[in-house]
Parts: C-alpha cells; structure tokens; sequence
C-alpha cells in the first residue's frame, strides 16, 4: 500500500523513500517552501508527493506509491465492483485521480467490456502520460475543487488512493479536503462514487496515513450526500473503501 503499513507484514512497513526525503529535503534546501508550494493549496502535497514517486519509479504500482501490485488490483476491482451493479447499461466512470492509469490496465487486462473509462488527474504530468499511453481515452487535468464548471458526464466516480495518505496535512485540514472532494465528486456523478481511506482499526499508525472513523464519515455521508452508503472493509486488513449511491 501506499508506502504507509505493509498490508500484509506490519514488521516490513516502511514509508516511500520519497515521503522521507523529497518533501523534507525541498525545504531543507531552500530554508522555506519554494514560490510554488507557498501559493498552491495545501492539499496539492498528495498529488506532489505522488508526482515524486512517479519520477523516481516510473510508469509502475511504486510509480503511484503503491506497496504492492497484488493489492493495488484489490482496490481496482472493487473500485470497480461500484459500477458493475449497472454493467448492462455500459455505465461510464471517472477515474479521479487516475495516476499512470493502472485501472484502465487492470480493466483491459482483466477483458472487462462493459464500462466505459475516462481519468483525470490533478498532475499534468500523469495526464500527459496516460493521453500518451491510451490514445483515443479521455484524461483531463483538472482540479475539481478550482473548476466549478468542470463536467465530465459520468455515471460513477472512482477516486482510488487520493485520501489515504495525509502527509504532513493536519486531520482537520485533511477532513475539510475530503469533504470537500466528496462533495463535488458527488455532484459530478450521476449514480455514485468509491473511494478508499485507511482504516481507524489498525495495530499501527503513521502520521502521514489518513485514518478515518467510520462514524464521523457516515456522519458526514448521511448530513451532505444521502442515506445510501456502502462501507467495505472486506479487501485489505488497514483500509476501507466506500460507496455513495444516488
Ligand atoms: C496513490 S495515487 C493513485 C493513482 C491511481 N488511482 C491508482 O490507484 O493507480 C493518487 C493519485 O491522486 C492524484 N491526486 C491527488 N490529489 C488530487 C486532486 N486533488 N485531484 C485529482 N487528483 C489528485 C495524484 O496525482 C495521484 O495520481
């Protein structure tokens, strides 16, 4: 998982070394954030830190700061498992925050037909490679929370691997980022959307992980989005996936 608890042998747990030394030594060096992490929104921190792993790894699970390959495909599939409840209609889904695009991987690999994908990442560089790498898929760069206008007219939302990790963020500035991503996300899809946070019934932490208790986010769910919430926690021992449904 995301250079945060191994999922399957906490001893071997270790951070991405990029969590260790990119962001640490990019203030190290210059003494203050440089001219581009002072002016962007603090939550641009995930993406950046994601962008690093991608320079040092490349177009890979560790690319994106995935621990695994095999549990990277566990979230795919049950990202995935959102829509396929509307599988006879070719249900369209955005994959926010898409990364080097390993859903759309995991979808043609697995010969799965009936959905249809767009991705969208807030980094350029991971839209440019996926328009590069899928010729004829639709990937936008965008920031939802900065373009109100942005409409991709999709059935289903999948944002697999934005909110687990927090970095140096605080919880409360993490919470208002989620929740704010929730809510326009859910504007945005027409029946529902899935994402994934780590679990608050863990043996171990890390401060950089975003833990969050089931209680307050379906607090949340129920106050802001609807009644209509799955939450599993069947796939992988430190983390949960949601669904919230029209
Ligand atoms: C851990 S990676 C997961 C990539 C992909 N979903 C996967 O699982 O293979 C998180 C992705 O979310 C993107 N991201 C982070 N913050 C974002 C935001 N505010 N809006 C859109 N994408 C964002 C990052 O750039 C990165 O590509």
């Amino acid at each position: 998982m995301h250079n945060r608890l191994d999922q399957r042998n906490t001893k071997r747990a270790a951070p991405c070394r990029a969590v260790l030394t990119s962001i640490p030594l990019i203030i190290q060096a210059t003494g203050h954030l440089s001219p581009r992490m002072q002016n962007q929104p603090r939550y641009l921190e995930l993406a950046d830190h994601i962008g690093a792993c991608f320079d040092k790894f490349g177009d890979s699970y560790r690319g994106v700061d995935w621990w695994t390959e095999q549990d990277a495909h566990a979230r795919y599939k049950v990202m995935l498992d959102l829509a396929e409840q509307r599988a006879g209609e070719r249900p369209t889904l955005l994959d926010l925050g898409c990364g080097c695009g390993h859903l759309l991987d995991y979808i043609r690999s697995q010969d799965i037909a009936w959905i249809r994908y767009r991705g969208a990442d807030v980094l350029p560089k991971f839209v440019e490679h996926c328009r590069a790498k899928f010729p004829g898929i639709a990937f936008d760069c965008v920031d939802i929370l900065r373009d109100p206008t942005y409409d991709p007219n999709v059935d289903f939302v999948a944002m697999n691997g934005v909110f687990t990790l927090k970095l140096s963020m605080t919880q409360d500035d993490m919470f208002a980022f989620f929740e704010s991503m929730l809510v326009r996300a859910f504007a945005i899809a027409r029946r529902g959307i899935a994402f994934n946070v780590m679990s608050d019934h863990v043996d171990r932490r890390r401060d950089i992980h975003f833990h969050v208790p089931f209680d307050r986010l379906a607090t949340f769910i129920t106050r802001r989005l609807g009644r209509r919430f799955v939450i599993r926690h069947d796939f992988l021992p430190y983390e949960y996936a949601v669904y919230v449904l029209k």
